[in-house]
């Protein structure tokens, strides 16, 4: 297990849960899942094709297919009750501890250097009800909730359940993507020389503190709706003696002046949030950015860019994983939805960024300078053998 910033002391019982968690979704995600995909190319795929005289051709074709089999029915229930396993695994210790993590991040805030760290959370911000109405992706309590004054403990929740949920496949710290990415960046933009970095849905900050580590000199900014989650980021960034800026905004209204940042970066925020929201982000960072601006999200590949299959793979997560936006988000026309914002379609990029725990800086270095972009089922998955798929634009200077 990576460790998490504010350590909560579990017991030799819940390590050994946590551990067997984790074991459960490698095979899960692995095993049961090629075991699926060869169900699917084996018999049903062929089964379809004799009745309708073609392939499936679309990820909801595919699941209408599936939905019957024994195997799906079997995968997808035991990747619900693994995903429920993972927070379950973690929540008693949290709570348990939920009065010492808050005084531990007061103490680690209050260090902050004046002005070089602040930490904004307004007390009449209003939390959007995509985010109160659901437990998105099954967490109880959601990124939201709190429990008394000052609460990070859904912070905690998030930041030690994801360990146990991303079966180190994203680093010590949790940052894989945001760590590749940012160094694949510093790689394939040399002249960006970035002075201000945005993290959009900044959670805990396992986005945001790797732009801070490769480029020291930049001002880095997390912003988040969550109060307990942008809490547990500011002192997390503390805690690894990082001076970050925090604060619980809505991503679409700021607060920051026109043309105020270099790079805009967000990592599994789009497809969290409704379909027009995301219009309105778009415009937003545009504003945000100056001239020349980079803007990057890192998210699972388009529908238009997967095969049938994968597109039914992918979108799981919106029918059994309360993830509502997951399938509109991946059926958006992000290049028209871009240029709608302002970004011409001249200077939009994709990109797939191998990633630096998996493969090592040389290969990230690599990656940035060529421009194919090749697709695989790997690509965006907690699997063996992952890269990001991250895609976003430059502001015409
Ligand atoms: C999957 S998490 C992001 C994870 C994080 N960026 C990372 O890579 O570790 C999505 C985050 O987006 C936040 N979020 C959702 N809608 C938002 C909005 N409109 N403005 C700001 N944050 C938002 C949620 O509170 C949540 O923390």
């Amino acid at each position: 297990m990576s460790t998490p910033a504010f350590s909560v002391p579990y017991s030799f019982d819940e390590r050994s849960r946590q551990s067997f968690v984790s074991g459960m979704r490698t095979y899960v995600l692995n095993d049961l899942a090629g075991h699926m995909r060869t169900v699917y190319e084996e018999r049903v795929a062929p089964g379809f094709e004799r009745r309708a005289g073609r392939q499936p051709e679309s990820g909801p074709e595919v699941h209408k297919a599936m939905r019957p089999e024994t195997i799906f029915k079997f995968y997808s229930s035991i990747r619900c009750a693994v995903q429920e396993m993972c927070w379950r695994s973690v929540i008693p210790g949290v709570v348990r501890r939920a009065e010492d993590l808050t005084d531990t991040a007061k103490r680690l805030s209050g260090e902050a250097s004046e002005g070089r760290a602040t930490l904004d959370i307004p007390p009449d911000f209003v939390t959007p009800a995509y985010i109160t109405e659901l437990d998105i992706h099954l967490m109880p309590g959601n990124y939201h909730e709190e429990h008394m004054p000052d609460d990070v403990s859904q912070g905690a929740i998030y930041d030690h359940g994801f360990d146990v949920f991303s079966m180190k496949l994203l680093g010590e710290r949790s940052d894989d993507i945001a760590k590749s990415t940012a160094y694949f960046v510093a790689n394939r933009f040399p002249d960006l020389k970035p002075s201000k970095i945005l993290d959009l849905g900044c959670l805990v900050g396992h986005s945001t503190l790797p732009w801070k580590e490769q480029f020291p000199d930049a001002e880095v900014h997390g912003l988040d709706v969550a109060a307990p989650c942008v809490r547990y980021a500011h002192a997390r960034a503390r805690s690894y003696d990082l001076d970050v800026h925090f604060r619980q905004r809505d991503a679409v209204e700021t607060g920051f002046e026109d043309g105020t940042f270099d790079i805009v970066f967000s990592s599994m925020l789009l497809h969290e949030m409704p379909p027009a929201e995301v219009r309105k982000l778009l415009a937003e960072i545009y504003r945000l950015l100056k001239p020349g601006g980079l803007m990057l999200h890192y998210e699972l590949p388009p529908n238009s860019m997967t095969s049938a299959y994968d597109s039914f793979y992918l979108d799981w997560d919106s029918y059994y994983n309360k993830e509502p936006f997951y399938k509109p988000i991946r059926d958006m026309d992000f290049p028209e939805a871009m240029e709608d914002a302002g970004f011409a379609r001249a200077d939009q990029v994709v990109f797939v960024v191998p990633s630096m725990t998996v493969y090592g800086a040389e290969a990230v270095r690599e990656g940035a300078g060529q421009e194919d972009v090749v697709l695989d089922e790997r690509i965006s998955r907690l699997v063996d053998g992952v890269r990001w798929f991250c895609f976003g634009a430059r502001k015409g200077a």
